[in-house]
């Protein structure tokens, strides 16, 4: 391809090798690469993307009207190194005939290990057992001393039953699970598998000994768990979310942890991220909050790496993607 012929594709961030590997011998692309491992600022985004015809974003990328209009009209595709979408501007996109590529799949496993990790960390107390021997709180075996709950004979309820639900589901039934419940917006085929059985929110919210988040941010999931919701749920139940933090109201949950109406959370992912170190969640006890790590191994973020330049090039010749999203 001559230099005038070559595409132009921005890159938000650093990614890993193995994607830009990809981008690199296809010889078909002008990259501008946002090299560093922080986000793109605002103005350096709207500038990068002027005229480009290939957008590679992560999920820190809000890629909204302003976005779409400074890169102008020879957008094609906007590949996410993310399964959640949620940051792109979906109608805005479809309107202007543009294609989107994302990474669903390849995720799924380390996502649903993240998320049962986190659950027996949070529920078996694991944080605070750690800091209590690192300072000198550990005097003696006591029977009563960080007990916590666990799975077995338990009733866990799973707020969509997706890829990465049904994977998590998955996990946690040879725990001893006794119910495994489910909500979403139609029942699943593929619940049979783990016995799930499909009940409206307030009987899962209601029935579980630990609720796990792993619906995708929506409008009708945007503040999902709220305080009527957490006052549903038993003092002695555990709370999960991996999917994205804006489906909690986090000061409702701040009141139900504090106030004993639950027993404990863990959260992958907040609103905003990262979470100010002076959060009041962060002050306690019972909360456990990890820097939405749930798809941080490498081989995985190589793998997505991978399926995020592949996509980005079939957009640009106008082949098929390996993952489209259906716009
Ligand atoms: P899927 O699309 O397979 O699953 C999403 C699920 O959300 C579907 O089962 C869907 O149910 C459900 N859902 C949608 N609307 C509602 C609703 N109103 N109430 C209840 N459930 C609803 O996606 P994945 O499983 O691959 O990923 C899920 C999400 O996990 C991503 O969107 C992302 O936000 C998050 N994620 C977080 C990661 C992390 O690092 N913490 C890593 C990867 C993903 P239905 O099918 O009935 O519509
Ligand atoms: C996603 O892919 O949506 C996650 O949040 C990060 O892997």
């Amino acid at each position: 391809m001559s230099a005038q012929q070559m595409l132009k594709v921005f890159v938000t961030r650093r990614i890993p090798q193995e994607g830009m590997k990809i981008l690199q011998k296809a010889g078909m692309c002008n990259l501008s690469v946002w090299d560093s491992d922080e986000p793109v600022p605002r103005a350096e985004l709207l500038k990068g993307v002027a005229g480009a015809h290939g957008l590679l974003c992560l999920l820190s990328d809000k890629i909204d009207v302003e976005v779409l209009d400074a890169a102008g009209p020879n957008l094609k595709v906007i590949s996410t190194l993310s399964v959640g979408f949620d940051h792109l501007a979906i109608d805005e996109i479809k309107k202007r005939g543009i294609r989107v590529g994302y990474t669903p799949d390849v995720l799924t496993d380390a996502t649903a290990e993240l998320t049962v990790a986190l659950l027996l960390a949070t529920a078996r107390r694991l944080p605070e057992g750690v800091e209590e021997v690192k300072n000198g709180g550990w005097s003696t075996w006591k029977p009563l001393w960080l007990c916590g709950y666990g799975l077995s004979g338990s009733t866990v309820g799973v707020i969509g039953l997706g890829r990465i639900g049904m994977a998590i589901a998955r996990r946690l039934k040879p725990f001893g699970v006794k119910r495994l419940l489910y909500t979403g917006r139609q029942p699943k085929p593929q619940a049979q598998e783990v016995d799930g059985e499909y009940v409206p929110l307030d009987t899962l919210v209601s029935e579980s000994d630990f609720v796990v988040v792993s619906c995708s941010l929506t409008p009708d999931t945007q503040g999902l768990c709220d305080k009527t919701f957490f006052s549903k749920m038993k003092k002695t139940s555990v709370f999960i979310n991996t999917s994205r933090g804006a489906v909690v109201n986090q000061e409702d949950l701040f009141e139900a942890l504090s106030s004993g109406q639950i027993a404990a959370a863990g959260l992958d992912v907040t609103t905003p991220e990262p979470l100010p170190t002076n959060h009041p969640l962060l002050t306690l006890k019972n909360c456990v909050v990890l820097p939405h790590i749930g798809s941080a191994t490498y081989s995985t973020r190589g793998i997505m790496s991978e399926l995020t330049a592949n996509n980005l090039l079939a957009g640009l010749t106008g082949s098929k993607m390996p993952s489209e999203l259906k716009l």
